[in-house]
Order: C-alpha cells, then structure tokens, then sequence
C-alpha cells in the first residue's frame, strides 16, 4: 500500500492530469486506486465527469465537518475510486485557519479507509497552504510533476524547503519517491540543461538523510500530447480517450515504473494491447501559514535547519536578472 502525494506548488505543470492518468493506469494493472482531488479548481473531479451533486459529500465536508471517507466516496471503475471536489473546498483554508490539528484532518480521515486501496493518489492545489499541508500530512510519498523550463528548479527548492519542515515536524517518513518530467518537449537545449541541473542536485543529495535523499527523475518522460489535453472535456480517463496516444504510452510506463520501484519486475501484470477497462489559485495561505501550522505541530522545540542548493537553471539567452529568492534557500525554524 503506497500513499502519494502529486505535489508541485506551481499551477499547470501537470499534476491533475499525472494524478488522473497514473490512477487509471495503476487500475488497468489491477490495482486498486483511491484518488483525492484536494484542489478547489476540482480539476481531478471534473476530468471524471464526477461533479458532486446538491447532496453529495466531498473533501470538503471531509475536512471541515468530520464527513468519513466512505460516504464521499466515487466508484469510478473496478479498481478506480475518487473523492471528489467541489469549488467551496476554497472555503476551507480559511476555515481551518483557527481549528487545533487542522493539519491532519484528512491523515486521520483516510487512516485506515486507505488501507483497502493499493495507492492512494492526492492531487494538490498550486500553493503550498493548509490543504497542501493536509496532502503531506497523509502521505508517506511525493511524485513530483515538474515542467522543465527557467526557475523549474527554484520552485523546487522552496518546495523541498517545506517538505523538510513538514517531515521534522509532523510526517518523519514523508520522502520524495520521484520527479516526472511533464509537458515535455525532448530536443530543446533549455529542457536538457534544466533535466541535467536537476540529476546532479539529486545526485549531491544521495545519503544526505533529507526527504529527496533517495529520489530520481522517473525515466517515463511525459511528452506534450494533445489528447492528454482532451480526454478531461470527454470525462474520460487518456486510456478510453486515445489509448494508442503517446499521452497514454507515457503514462503507462510511468505507471510501471512505480510499480517496480516496489514491487519485483515479474509483478506487473500483462495489459490488454488496447482494450482498456477504466471508464488559477486557491486563496493564498502563504508559506508563513505552513510554518505557523507546522510550528505549531507536534515537536514545537525540534530545531531544523534546511538548506537546499539547488545549481542555476539554466537562462534563457536574454534573460532578465534572476529574482530573489536565490538558488539557495537556508531556513532555521
Ligand atoms: N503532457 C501534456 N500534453 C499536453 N497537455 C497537457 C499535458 N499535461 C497536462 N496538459 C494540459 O496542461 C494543462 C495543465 O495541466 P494540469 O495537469 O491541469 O496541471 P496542474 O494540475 O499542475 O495545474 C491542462 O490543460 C492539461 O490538460
Ligand atoms: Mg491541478
């Protein structure tokens, strides 16, 4: 049982369409997939035609007025289940502002449910507030989606800058399972130079003991693909959309990739040749809100200090000067 987070606090660099399609391929491998779309645009929700009606429970219900994880629940196919979202989930970040724990409402929620189900799969919101802060909450695992252009990586820091805090302070077995090129458009030297700046990051970090320490770029590479950008208007999953697209060879080899990172080559099970079974921000809590939460949090004393250097990306010819922050990020909270 694997719980992963799909987690990047920048907006459209596909998180909700690696979410969507890595569940439906996990399912067509027969393995049973929760899904949670914890982002009030409900982009996961809507990609599946799963809009909750009038009465229908949500995450939102989940995590502001105890609703269980079984009544918000979609059956989407065999192996593929969603608890959707509704747009009022923008509602809860500031709702949970003031209420004790808010950080793992949806840990406690899912604690136990998940166990029935061999990934749980969270989409993110593109912030990094107390929704994003619930997601890693409940995880052990992150998959990073990362759009390999200029500042892709500085991004990053500031991500793995909240990671480590929320790893000492409240989840000590949260770490990065992986990073999956997305949008991309293999040929281009600025992609090249980003996916290489990034490798040897991840390199330095090896036996570093931080959350990313083990972490690598998937070698499934998610190509620009049209079809990935028209299966949501369909409600259907890239494999009942397009299923010879490159969109769904991506994905499914992205699929059994994870698969064998922790279970042995011969356990991925044969796939029908093409048959296929399955069916811009939320209000900013800012960063400050995730260190208040997080200090907030169990060990208010733990002192951690974090630093990730990450190397230049690399710029664009004419680029303007880089903005501040810079490449390194040094937090002692
Ligand atoms: N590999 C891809 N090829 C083409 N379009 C894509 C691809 N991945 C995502 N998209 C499209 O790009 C937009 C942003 O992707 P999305 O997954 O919603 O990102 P995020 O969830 O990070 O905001 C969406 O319109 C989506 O359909
Ligand atoms: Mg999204």
């Amino acid at each position: 049982m694997r719980h992963i987070a799909v987690i990047n606090q920048k907006g459209g660099v596909g998180k909700t369409t690696t979410a969507a399609s890595l569940g439906a391929a996990l399912a067509l491998h027969k393995r049973r997939v929760l899904m949670v779309d914890l982002d009030p645009q409900a982009h996961l929700t809507l990609h599946f035609n799963a809009e909750p009606g009038q009465d229908d429970l949500t995450v939102y219900e989940i995590l502001t007025r105890s609703a269980s994880a079984a009544d918000a629940l979609v059956n989407l196919g065999e192996y593929l289940c969603l608890i959707p979202a509704h747009t009022d989930l923008v509602a809860a970040e500031s709702e949970l502002v003031s209420v004790v724990g808010r950080e793992v409402i949806l840990r406690d929620a899912l604690e136990r449910f998940a166990d029935r189900y061999d990934y749980l799969l969270i989409d993110c919101p593109p912030s990094l507030g107390i929704l994003t802060l619930n997601a890693l909450a409940a995880v052990t695992e992150l998959l990073i989606p990362l759009q390999p252009h200029f500042l892709a990586l500085q991004g990053l820091a500031r991500l793995f800058e909240t990671v480590s805090l929320v790893q000492a302070r409240i989840n000590p077995e949260l770490r990065v399972c992986g990073i999956v090129l997305c949008l991309f458009e293999g040929g281009t030297r600025l992609a090249g130079e980003v996916v290489e700046d990034l490798r040897r990051f991840l390199e330095a970090a090896r036996g570093t003991g931080t959350p990313w320490s083990e972490a690598s770029v998937f070698k499934a590479t998610i190509r620009r693909n049209i079809k990935l950008a028209e299966c949501p208007g369909h409600g259907l999953s890239i494999f009942d959309y397009a299923p010879r697209s490159n969109g769904a060879q991506d994905y499914r080899a992205l699929a059994e990739e994870l698969i064998n990172q922790a279970e042995p080559p011969a356990a991925v099970d044969e796939l029908p040749t093409d048959e296929v079974q399955v069916g811009e921000q939320s209000p900013a809590v800012s960063d400050q809100a995730v260190r208040a939460a997080v200090a907030g949090g169990p060990n208010p004393s733990t002192q951690v200090a974090v630093e990730v250097a990450l190397p230049p990306a690399a710029a664009p010819q004419s680029a303007e000067p880089a903005p501040s922050p810079s490449n390194t990020v040094t937090t002692v909270a």
